[in-house]
């Protein structure tokens, strides 16, 4: 229980005083805008993706996503708050992981969840020690804890903590993200923390 809280304060801290590191995986319509607003309030993010055309467009500061204006992700570039990358390894230096891959519907509306698993399987092997892991993506109850949950263990051999929140959804467009998005709490209640050890 110490630790748990210990860990948490330091983590309030470093949020506070900006100085954790972000990782936003999934850069679409729900991952840029979010990855470019923490760079923006001054966090040092970074954008993991595998389409390698996107991830050229965003380093040369080139935004695809109507809700990102050019100029916004330009400038976080420019301050060296934001980088692309499609390399999971770089995740060794992040405390803090928001999924943001895409969940499209199969037959009878079930979330297709497969690039939840892939994502979380790369990022299971290069977490750091103790880390945050957010899940964006919109999916069915009981994910975070029956499918992340176990991938993490199975995957994340030096992992000492891994602490794992559900992010329900909150906004479509960019307007809903400034005027409803920041003004609320972003982790619901739901917390599943897994000591691994
Ligand atoms: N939490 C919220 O507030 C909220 C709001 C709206 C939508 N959503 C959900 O967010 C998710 C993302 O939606 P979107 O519209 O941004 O999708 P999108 O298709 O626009 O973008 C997804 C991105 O993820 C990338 N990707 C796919 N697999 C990957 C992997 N294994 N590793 C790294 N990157 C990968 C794709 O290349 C793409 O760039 C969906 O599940 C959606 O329902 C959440």
């Amino acid at each position: 229980m110490a630790i748990k809280t210990n860990f948490i304060n330091k983590f309030k801290q470093r949020i506070k005083n900006k100085q954790i590191r972000i990782a936003v995986v999934g850069l679409g319509y729900v991952g840029l805008p979010l990855a470019v607003e923490f760079a923006k309030k001054g966090f040092s993010v970074l954008g993991v993706d595998l389409d390698k055309d996107r991830l050229e467009k965003l380093n040369k500061g080139c935004s695809y996503i109507s809700d990102v204006p050019t100029k916004d992700l330009a400038g976080v570039i420019k301050k060296g708050k934001f980088k692309a990358s499609g390399d999971f390894l770089k995740l060794r230096e992040i405390e803090a992981i928001l999924i943001c891959v895409p969940t499209p519907l199969k037959r009878k509306y079930h979330p297709d969840i497969s690039f939840i698993k892939q994502a979380v399987k790369s990022i299971a092997k290069n977490i750091k020690t103790q880390a945050l892991v957010v899940l964006e993506s919109t999916t069915y109850p009981g994910t975070t804890e029956e499918i992340i949950l176990p991938l993490l263990e199975e995957g994340a051999i030096n992992t000492v903590r891994i602490f794992i929140f559900v992010s329900p959804l909150r906004g479509l467009t960019r307007e809903i993200f400034i005027t409803r998005y920041l003004k609320y709490p972003r982790l619901s209640e739901e917390l599943v923390l897994k000591p691994l050890y």
